[in-house]
């Protein structure tokens, strides 16, 4: 059989995007249609945030937090208890999964997330992860530096007040008295430091698909991204 009548069947599938992008509800449906395992790598950055808060480190003390990321246990698994959550989050072993989702996280989280010492110590093993068995892995960054061949490349977009809405939704169905223009700047704010920082910047890689979900929701992203696996099938 020569190359052109392989079938093309993606392994590895890279989805990136802003907050509330809808990479994670995507990527988990996605990762069912396919039977692959799904890595939302924004846990493991917000897992280093929330020792880092626990240890009463300042989040901008680049050695302490480094050092954070360097010897934090981080797990992710399947969902053992039915109350809304996408995945357990295990930090050293304890199940912290609803904690990482909290304001103070969410507030220091991208600080954490700038320093390269913290990163290289998520990219390792992310791509360790990835080794393992067919994945959709999803970020800021996986398509440029964590898995540059992957084989298909999603970039999710879609405007700020859309993806406010989005979150604020979420935040107001856990109960949590928020407002849309609190939620609208600490999006902006995130978006700033996630896109401007000097290494692996939140930014669609070149060979990327790009799809705006303004107006899709996750099951027509995902059709969308089907869509694509077919074209690329149909092409070969
Ligand atoms: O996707 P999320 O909002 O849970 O991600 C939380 C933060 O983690 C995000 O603001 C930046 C950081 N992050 C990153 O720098 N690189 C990734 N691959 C994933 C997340």
């Amino acid at each position: 059989m020569n190359q052109s009548e392989k079938p093309y069947v993606p392994h590895t599938i890279a989805i990136d995007g802003p907050v509330a992008s809808g990479k994670t509800t995507v990527g988990l449906l996605l990762a069912k249609e396919l039977g692959y395992i799904c890595l939302d790598t924004g846990i493991m950055y917000r897992a280093v945030a929330q020792k880092v808060l626990d240890l009463g480190i300042s989040p901008i003390d680049e050695v302490a937090v480094t050092q954070v990321a360097q010897v934090t246990d981080i797990d992710v698994r399947e969902p053992s208890v039915q109350d809304g959550r996408q995945f357990d989050v295990l930090i050293d072993g304890a199940d912290r999964t609803w904690d990482i989702r909290t304001r103070e996280v969410n507030a220091c989280v991208s600080e954490v997330s700038v320093f390269p010492g913290v990163r290289d110590a998520m990219t390792l093993q992310q791509r360790r992860i990835a080794e393992r068995s067919p994945i959709v892995m999803l970020g800021r960054d996986i398509g440029t530096v964590v898995l540059p061949n992957a084989d298909l490349k999603i970039f999710l977009k879609a405007s700020a007040m859309v993806r406010a809405k989005r979150r604020y939704e979420e935040e107001r169905a856990l109960g949590r008295d928020v407002r849309l223009e609190d939620v609208l700047e600490l999006l902006l704010h995130r978006d700033n430091i996630d896109s401007n920082r000097q290494l692996a910047p939140l930014k669609p890689a070149k060979d990327a698909f790009i799809i705006n979900t303004d107006d899709l929701d996750a099951q027509g992203v995902v059709e969308t991204i089907l869509a694509i696996i077919e074209d690329k099938q149909t092409l070969r």
